[in-house]
């Protein structure tokens, strides 16, 4: 990462200052859920090219991604990982058909899949893929985590994506009504 270049900082600068404390805390919260985010909102804000804009609508990415943070930490980081790395060798299937828990990063498939494809799969489970060859061991979460929950938890995994990977995940994700 080069950083940003000379001019173009203090033109950012020079714009940040004088602006209201409301438009502070709000320029930190973005920076929070990370710049690919404040990329979306900013997007959502203008109303251009909501086809492509992700599936979950730029408010509830920034407010539901730190809630899902907590969530993740709680239900999924123990499979999938402290920062969704995975665990070792996902994609080599054990000896009982199961596979170990792929990465939710940049690094594994998660975001090949629609959120309507990801929302069913964390709230029922990966039982009903389940066959002769293959088990899973992807836990269903309908019981324990509402729809807002699942929906704050997806927005987490989002922020684990770079650019690409969102920008590609939202066209296959028409945006929810
Ligand atoms: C007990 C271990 C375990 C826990 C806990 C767990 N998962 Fe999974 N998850 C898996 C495994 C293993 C897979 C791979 C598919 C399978 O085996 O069904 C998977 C697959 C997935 C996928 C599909 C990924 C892809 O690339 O297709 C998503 C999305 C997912 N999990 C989300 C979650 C979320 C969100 C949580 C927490 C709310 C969670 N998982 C908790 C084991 C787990």
């Amino acid at each position: 990462m080069g950083g940003v270049s000379k001019s173009a900082g203090f033109r950012v600068i020079g714009r940040l200052v004088g602006m209201p404390v409301a438009t502070w805390i709000g320029v930190a919260l973005l920076a929070l859920v990370g710049a690919g985010l404040a990329a979306c909102a900013t997007g959502a804000d203008r109303g251009e090219d909501s086809g492509a804009a992700s599936g979950v609508s730029a408010v509830e990415a920034s407010a539901g991604a730190a809630r899902g943070a907590e969530l993740y930490a709680t239900h999924c980081a123990s499979c999938h990982g402290a920062s969704g790395e995975g665990q070792a060798n996902w994609r080599t299937q054990n000896a009982d058909g199961s596979y170990p828990a792929p990465p939710h990063d940049r690094t594994g498939h998660t975001w090949h899949h629609s959120d309507a494809l990801l929302l069913e799969l964390i709230r029922d489970g990966g039982g009903r893929y389940e066959s002769a060859t293959f088990k899973s061991r992807m836990p269903a979460f309908g019981d324990r985590l509402n729809e807002a929950d699942r929906l704050a938890v997806l927005a987490f995994l989002k922020t684990l994506w770079g650019p690409d990977e969102r920008r590609q995940q939202a066209e296959v994700s028409p945006p929810r009504r």
